[in-house]
């Protein structure tokens, strides 16, 4: 541990800095509520109409909370987290679209790069450019992302085929073959992409986009402006396509939490701050 990840404590002695851990919705976060309130116990503070969960995970102490839908709730979460919690770093964890050509239903994206696919101030700035930012991609934290992927790399050779004989009856789109680990450009905004046409487009823009979701880039924009490390990780629950609402839906119900559960708890037990 570095001493940048330490913090005074009343009598001198000093406390790591939790890690902040967000979904969008409950469903997408597992766990990881439960198993804190099991492990340290929960201390739960409100702020801007979000509670914020505060204790230790798999040994590693955490703020858990959800951002709700969006660009604009995961900024001004990861601005709280930031602000008021004083987070070392920032995880994100739920479902995405996917978007690359082998990207499939049960598989998981670990976004190394993020960009915001909506953001358009042309003829101002170039397409996608973040105006007075001088950039559209935005970088994860390279140990987070790995740390991350070995993670999702263990669930799936330890509950992988399980899974895919779990799901793949419940769901006719969830590949019956071993899920994959993918990790590369991961494209965010405030749309949820529901057609061939759509995402087809998204293709043609962004040719190297991995999977599609709705507050990635815009934790990734909030952490570089501040230098919070951060790291998103997305199970691929529809391919953005005419079934994505109904392929979406089966999957946050049914399968979701069991994928946030598998990856959190083996990304926790494995995690030091001191691996930054
Ligand atoms: N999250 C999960 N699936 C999605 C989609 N098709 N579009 C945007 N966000 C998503």
């Amino acid at each position: 541990m570095n001493s940048s990840s330490l913090q005074s404590g009343a009598a001198g002695q000093t406390a790591a800095r939790p890690l902040g851990v967000l979904a969008a919705l409950p469903q997408e976060l597992g766990d990881l509520i439960a198993a804190m309130q099991a492990e340290s116990g929960v201390t739960t503070r409100t702020l801007g109409r979000r509670d914020y969960h505060i204790g230790t995970v798999h040994g590693v102490p955490c703020v858990v909370t959800l951002a709700r839908v969006g660009k604009v709730a995961a900024a001004a979460t990861v601005s709280a987290l930031i602000h008021v919690f004083d987070v070392e770093a920032v995880v994100f964890t739920g479902v995405a679209g996917g978007v690359g050509p082998d990207v499939h239903v049960g598989d998981v994206v670990v976004g190394e790069t993020l960009l915001q696919h909506d953001m358009n101030a042309e003829p101002l700035f170039p397409r996608h450019e973040i105006p007075l930012l001088a950039r559209s991609r935005f970088d994860a934290d390279r140990a987070l992302a790995a740390a991350l992927a070995a993670a999702c790399e263990r669930f799936i050779e330890e509950e992988g085929t399980a899974l895919a004989e779990r799901f793949s009856a419940a769901l006719p789109r969830f590949e019956t073959a071993l899920p994959r680990v993918h990790r590369g450009l991961v494209i965010s905004g405030d749309q949820f992409v529901a057609s061939a046409a759509a995402v087809g487009d998204l293709r043609a823009a962004l040719p190297d986009a991995l999977a599609v979701e709705m507050e990635g880039a815009a934790i990734a924009q909030v952490c570089y402006e501040y230098d919070v490390p951060c790291a998103v990780v997305r199970t691929i629950s529809d391919t953005a396509d005419e079934h994505a609402s109904t392929s979406f839906s089966s999957f946050l119900t049914e399968i979701a939490g069991t994928y946030s559960t598998g990856i959190l708890r083996r990304f926790l037990a494995s995690w030091t701050p001191a691996q930054r």
